[in-house]
């Protein structure tokens, strides 16, 4: 099987993981349920979950003890669009091919949707404790659930998305702070995927803080990549609208530095992320091809 078809397999796998935790669309809320599915749904790389189980399997990892982690994550990722895409945010229209929920089901409903995605992923998350075996899978899955907690909130993606929206006001955005926003809003939840995957499958310390720099890398290379194709790309390639920055007036790596800069600078961390990845004693050829592939990614 080539890296193109492993990947799709792959993509498959995440979304189902996802969907057994998503919610019944029934009782009186059966709106805000619905908003949840129609955003977690609507397709997407399934980039974190598929980094998630190659971290796991990279450090020997076997069993379901990830699932609920995978779905969790991906769900919290989820609730960050639906909220980044608010009126209140970025005011954007389309994500992923079509409408935004806000679009779709108002503001309220997509606040509340974001909401709902955000407790059922703890609940979800939750979940493992009962499938771990011994006392020492336990220990792992509440490690892993507080990296979850902290690399999703005011010290990871929350922390960032706040510091994004006031950078919009005019405040003269230093490279630090370009990179505070990076490594918070972007970057966190990449390393909340590879550092559970790490956790759950019991790497060490130093292995865990290993690919919490890998991840820091790969991160600010997705989000320097964003940015690119938010000035480079086409509605119908990216599924959501391009110059959102430059309505918005972000300051963005590409503002700073211009495309070729910022292309080079995607490579550079890309290859950075590589060698930590291929530090280790096991070897696992998808997860290196897929962090190279991201250099290059068009959606
Ligand atoms: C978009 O993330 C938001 C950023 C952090 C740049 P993705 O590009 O992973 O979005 P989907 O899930 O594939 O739609
Ligand atoms: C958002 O960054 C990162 C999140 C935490 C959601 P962007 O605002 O650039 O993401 P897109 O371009 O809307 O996906
Ligand atoms: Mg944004
Ligand atoms: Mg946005
Ligand atoms: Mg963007």
């Amino acid at each position: 099987m080539n890296f193109k078809e492993t990947l799709e397999r792959k993509t498959r796998r995440a979304s189902e993981v996802l969907i057994k935790y998503l919610p019944e669309e029934k009782g009186f809320q059966k709106r805000v349920l619905e908003a949840m599915n129609y955003s977690a749904l609507a397709g997407g790389k399934r980039l974190r979950p598929i980094l998630m189980e190659e971290s796991f399997l990279l450090f020997g990892g076997s069993g379901a003890l990830v699932e609920p982690f995978m779905a969790a994550l991906e769900m919290i990722h989820n609730y960050s669009l639906v909220h980044d895409d608010l009126p209140a945010m970025d005011n954007d229209q389309y994500r992923r091919g079509r409408k935004t929920t806000w679009n779709v089901y108002g503001d309220g409903m997509a606040v509340l949707a974001g909401d709902g995605l955000l407790n059922l992923a703890f609940e979800t998350a939750a979940s493992a404790f009962d499938l771990a075996k011994d006392a020492q899978e336990l220990k792992r899955t509440a490690a892993a659930m507080q990296v979850l907690g902290k690399k999703a909130g005011i010290y990871g993606m929350i922390g960032g998305q706040a510091a994004d929206i006031e950078a919009e006001s005019g405040r003269t955005l230093t490279e630090e702070l370009l990179l505070f926003i990076h490594e918070n809003k972007t970057a966190a939840l990449i390393q909340a995927a590879m550092m559970i995957g790490a956790i759950l499958a019991g790497a060490d310390r130093e292995a865990v803080l290993a690919m919490e720099k890998a991840a820091y890398n790969i991160g600010i290379a997705f989000q320097i990549q964003d940015d690119i194709l938010d000035v480079t790309s086409t509605l119908e390639v990216l599924g959501k609208p391009v110059g959102s920055d430059e309505k918005n007036h972000k300051l963005t790596f590409v503002t700073l530095h211009g495309l070729e800069e910022s292309k080079e600078e995607v490579k550079r961390m890309s290859k950075e992320a590589l060698s930590i990845l291929r530090s280790f004693d096991h070897k696992n050829e998808f997860f290196e091809e897929l962090v190279d592939s991201l250099i290059t990614r068009e959606r």
